[in-house]
């Protein structure tokens, strides 16, 4: 038996499932725990179920003797010092797949938003009433349908991204680390170097991971290449984009607006972003569905029970760290 601690409010069919394996399991279900408190919580723990906002760096894992494997309940694994857990031989693992398109359907939905001006047109209504049909109304938008999408990071979430804009008849064009020529052909999608995506499209997304190679990827300088009624969806990871100049391009018309569903100093969101009408604001829902949560706690509890049973773990993020020895 082994115990396993779960920094997060979880569903309650993967606790039994993790009990009827035989093992003790303790919950933790408020605020997010700071270092010490996240490592006397969890001190005889061999695994770690943890949220996003869990911090899991080295200090924390020397705190944490006995752990064996840390199993994050999200994709992105920047939470998590993995080098440091790899030298420990702690098995990292994540949860990919299961939430790709319900985080490629929120990208959406922020595109569709900041274009259509929803959010504003609703409280506006909420508050003033509906004024009656006018020809050229305060809420006027822009044209989606066969415009250009530009998409950064061409992994699982930038495809499914790119799959829901075929349907939008629109050009697609993508930038990543690696050209993918089989994606290019199914999706229609055509290769374009950072600079030259940012100048040619209407709809920007970024759907990299956080590393750091991509903090700040979009700075001021990418952000003037923009077109002035281009649009930016950051479902990826706040530090992908420098806020402070963002905000900037957004007050000063750079461009027309910014989808953002996570930000650079998470839980904080920059004071200026909540004053400005051209933004829609989402706290880091991506992969929050009832279903997309119930896949990703299941795949970490599939992993957590593999790891415990001496099995290579489904999602296993640092290979190297297998086989684990302890
Ligand atoms: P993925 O399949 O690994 O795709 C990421 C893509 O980004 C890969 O194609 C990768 O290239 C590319 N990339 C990596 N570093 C790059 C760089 N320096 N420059 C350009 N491209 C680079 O991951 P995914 O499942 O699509 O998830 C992507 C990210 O979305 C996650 O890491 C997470 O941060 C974020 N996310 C957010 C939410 C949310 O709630 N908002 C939900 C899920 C995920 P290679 O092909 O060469 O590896
Ligand atoms: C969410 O942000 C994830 O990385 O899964």
């Amino acid at each position: 038996m082994a115990q396993v601690a779960i920094t997060t409010k979880f569903f309650s069919e993967e606790i039994e499932r993790l009990k009827r394996a035989g093992h003790d399991v303790c919950v933790h279900e408020g605020n997010p725990l700071g270092k010490e408190a996240l490592i006397a919580f969890a001190r005889d723990a061999e695994a770690l179920i943890v949220a996003l906002s869990d911090r899991i760096d080295e200090g924390v894992l020397q705190g944490l003797p006995r752990l064996r494997i840390v199993a994050n309940l999200g994709v992105g694994v920047d939470n998590i010092d993995v080098a440091a857990a790899t030298r420990k031989r702690v098995l990292v693992t994540n949860t990919p797949e299961v939430l790709t398109e319900a985080t490629a359907d929120l990208a959406w939905a922020l595109l569709l938003a900041v274009a259509r001006r929803i959010v504003e047109a609703d409280n506006d209504l909420r508050r003033e009433g509906f004024p009656g049909w006018t020809f050229i109304p305060k809420h006027l938008g822009l044209d989606v349908f066969g415009r250009t999408l530009g998409i950064v990071g061409f992994g699982r979430i930038g495809q499914a991204v790119a799959r829901r804009a075929r349907g939008f008849g629109m050009t697609i064009l993508y930038y990543s680390r690696t050209r993918n020529p089989a994606a290019e052909k199914d999706l229609g999608a055509r290769f374009s170097p950072l600079e030259e995506l940012l100048r040619e499209s209407d709809f920007v997304v970024l759907c990299v991971p956080l590393t750091p190679a991509t903090r700040h990827l979009i700075g001021a300088r990418e952000l003037s290449l923009m077109k002035r009624d281009a649009v930016l969806v950051n479902v990826a990871r706040g530090p992908v984009v420098d806020e402070e100049a963002l905000v900037r391009a957004l007050k000063e018309g750079w461009i027309w607006g910014a989808g953002l569903d996570v930000f650079e100093r998470e839980p904080l969101v920059h004071p200026e972003l909540l004053t400005l009408g051209n933004v829609v604001l989402t706290p880091h829902i991506g992969s929050a569905t009832w279903a997309t949560r119930r896949r990703m706690a299941a795949l970490a509890v599939d992993n957590v029970l593999a790891a415990l049973r001496g099995e290579r773990p489904p999602t296993l993020v640092n290979p190297e760290a297998w086989p684990d020895p302890k």
